[in-house]
């Protein structure tokens, strides 16, 4: 088990080699539907209090990609066969960009 600085730093250092790969972006607009992907699986936890808000945050692309794909404590990992590398761009740039949630 890494600690918790070591992991963090991996974290960060797969952010940048991913950033250094990222092709073109074709987000959804941030102020359109959520992405089904989104709605059905990551809103489960970050939309119910289980994982952190998520939206109108600005996280970087790159490190949302990263913790998808490598779990972060309570957070479970997502494999390329779950969630396709290509769904997994669009998704974290709609979050990158996403608006805070209007309050009802
Ligand atoms: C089973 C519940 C669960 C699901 C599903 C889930 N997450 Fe999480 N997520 C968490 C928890 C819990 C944390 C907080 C981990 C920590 O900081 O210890 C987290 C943390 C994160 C973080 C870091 C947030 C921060 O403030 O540092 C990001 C980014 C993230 N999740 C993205 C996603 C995305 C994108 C999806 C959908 C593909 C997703 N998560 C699906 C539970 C979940």
């Amino acid at each position: 088990m890494l600690s918790g600085r070591a992991r963090w730093l991996s974290t960060i250092g797969l952010a940048l080699g991913l950033a250094a790969t990222c092709g073109p972006s074709q987000a959804a607009p941030a102020d359109g539907p959520k992405p089904t992907l989104y709605v059905q699986v990551c809103a489960q936890c970050h939309d119910k209090g289980v994982g952190p808000v998520l939206l109108g945050r600005r996280l970087a692309a790159p490190a949302i990609q990263a913790i998808v794909r490598r779990g972060l404590n309570g957070m479970p990992a997502f494999r390329p066969t779950e969630i396709p590398d290509a769904e997994l761009a669009a998704l974290s740039r709609f979050l990158q960009e996403a608006p805070k949630e209007q309050q009802p």
